[in-house]
This record gives structure tokens, sequence and C-alpha cells, in this order.
């Protein structure tokens, strides 16, 4: 089951670039996110996911529209305002795992709670339970360069998680590994999802992926394009895709 919206987006628009180079990236896109709900957002290169992910991070604001963060209006907020709503609500995993080489997989997590503020022991209790969330409890001191790319990512994960933030937006996150550690990745942000104190929403190409969502959205050329839901009883949109549906396993 899924619960509250989380994030509520409406009518976004982007232009990006100046004067004859405009570029209207986002046309009026509107969403919302649920906690323990898993969302796939799928389109071609070019088409805006990665600047609609930006803006839904509060990474990056709206030329128009309104977004709301738990529940928490962005408009009107300055860049240290939005900063703080982005650290205390919001978990982001690249493409490229983004980890600073110079610290432990516990210490790259750790940054990312210290930068909101949180002090003390319990942060370094919650850097190490992430990891352990992850499969990585016994590489808390290892450094990133003697990790394999399914691992770092799998810190990017922890390091998002960590503070138990209300959305994880995750960037063509397995794009960079191969199907296997790909696959795990996924598996992990989908049981992530199903602990449904977290929204998941995750930019992908890789069909897949599909069997791991609750949710598809297609996004072509700034705009959203289609929904796909799994209904109530099916176990997984990769069934529908099939005409097969099984009986759901949990009754
Ligand atoms: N900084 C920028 N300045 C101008 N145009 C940009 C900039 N960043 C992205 N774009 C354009 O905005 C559109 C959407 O880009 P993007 O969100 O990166 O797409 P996607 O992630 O789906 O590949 C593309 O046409 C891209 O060329
Ligand atoms: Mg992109």
């Amino acid at each position: 089951m899924t619960g509250k919206a989380v994030l509520e987006a409406r009518n976004i628009v982007k232009e990006l670039g100046r004067g004859a180079g405009v570029v209207r990236a986002l046309k009026g896109v509107s969403l919302d996110l649920r906690a323990g709900e898993w969302t796939l957002l799928m389109g071609p290169s070019g088409s805006g996911k990665t600047t609609l992910l930006s803006i839904l991070g509060c990474i990056l604001g709206p030329t128009s529209g309104s977004l709301t963060v738990a529940g928490h209006s962005t408009t009107g907020l300055n860049a240290e305002q939005l900063a703080d709503l982005r650290r205390r609500n919001i978990g982001f995993i690249f493409q490229s795992y983004n980890l600073f080489p110079t610290l432990t997989a516990e210490e790259n997590v750790r940054l990312a709670l210290d930068v909101r503020g949180e002090r003390g022991p319990e942060v370094t209790m919650m850097a190490q339970r992430a990891l352990q969330q992850v499969g990585l409890g016994h590489r808390l001191k290892s450094y990133p360069g003697n990790m394999s790319g399914g691992e770092q990512q799998r810190v990017a994960v922890a390091r998002a998680i960590a503070g138990k933030p209300a959305v994880i937006l995750a960037d063509e996150p397995t794009a960079a590994l191969d199907s296997e550690n790909g696959e795990a990745v996924m598996q992990l942000l989908a049981d992530v999802a199903s602990r449904t104190e977290h929204a998941v929403l995750a930019v992908t190409h890789d069909n897949r992926t599909l069997k791991f969502a609750d949710r598809i959205l297609k996004i072509e050329d700034g705009l959203l394009v289609g929904e796909e839901r799994r209904p109530e009883g099916v176990d997984t949109i990769h069934q529908i895709a099939r005409g097969k549906k099984k009986r759901n396993k949990n009754g």
C-alpha cells in the first residue's frame, strides 16, 4: 500500500539556456510522489528527465509552476532555505556514484548527515545501519577505489537513505553497471520504497527494470505522456506487459 503524497509538482515549466538558445526543457509537468511507491521515469535522451529530477530535488528552481516537498511549498524560498529543504527531505543517487574518493564508505554516508547538522554518536550509528541495509556492513572502512561499481552504487544508496528522506531520486542509477549489479541496485531501491517511509523515483532506460515498478511515467519532449500503474493483486508490471496475471503471493 502507498501512503500520502510527500511531493507534489504542479505545472512545472523550465527554460534552460539564454537568448536565442533558450530551450523549454519542461513544458508543464504535474505529478505526485507517495510514500511507499516505487516509480520509474522513462523517456528518450533529451526529453527532460534530468531537468525534472533536478527540480523535484530542489537543485534547480522552476521557471513557473509550484512544488511542495514534505508539506513545504518551495515558492519564495531563498537558496539557503531551498538547500535546507533538500538536505532534510531528498536523497539523490546519480549515475556516477559521486562518492568522495578520500573518504571511507562510512564517512561518505556520514557526510550527508553532517551537512544536515546531525551530530553525535547517533550519526555514526545511522551511517552504519544504512550500510548494513545495503549489504555492506563488512565494508564500512573501505575506500571507493577499492570497491566494485556495484558496491560503490550501494554506498550511494546508503548515503541517500541514511537520513530517512521522504523522497529518493535516482538518475539512471544502473547505467554504469553490468546487468547483475544493475538488477541488484534496482531491487534494493524497490525494497527501500516498500518500507513506506520513502517515495522512490528512478530514471531508467532499462526495460529489465520494469518488473520492479509500482508505476511507470513516460516523458517525451518535456511533457508527461503516459502513466501505467500496477493494479492490486498483480505482482509486477512485467506480468501485465506479458498478459499474465499471477496470484499475489501474499494472499
Ligand atoms: N544547461 C542547459 N542549457 C541549455 N539547454 C539544456 C541545458 N541542460 C539541458 N538542456 C536541454 O534540455 C533538454 C532536456 O535535457 P535533460 O533534462 O538533460 O534530458 P534527459 O535527462 O531526458 O536526457 C535537452 O534538450 C537538453 O539539450
Ligand atoms: Mg538525463
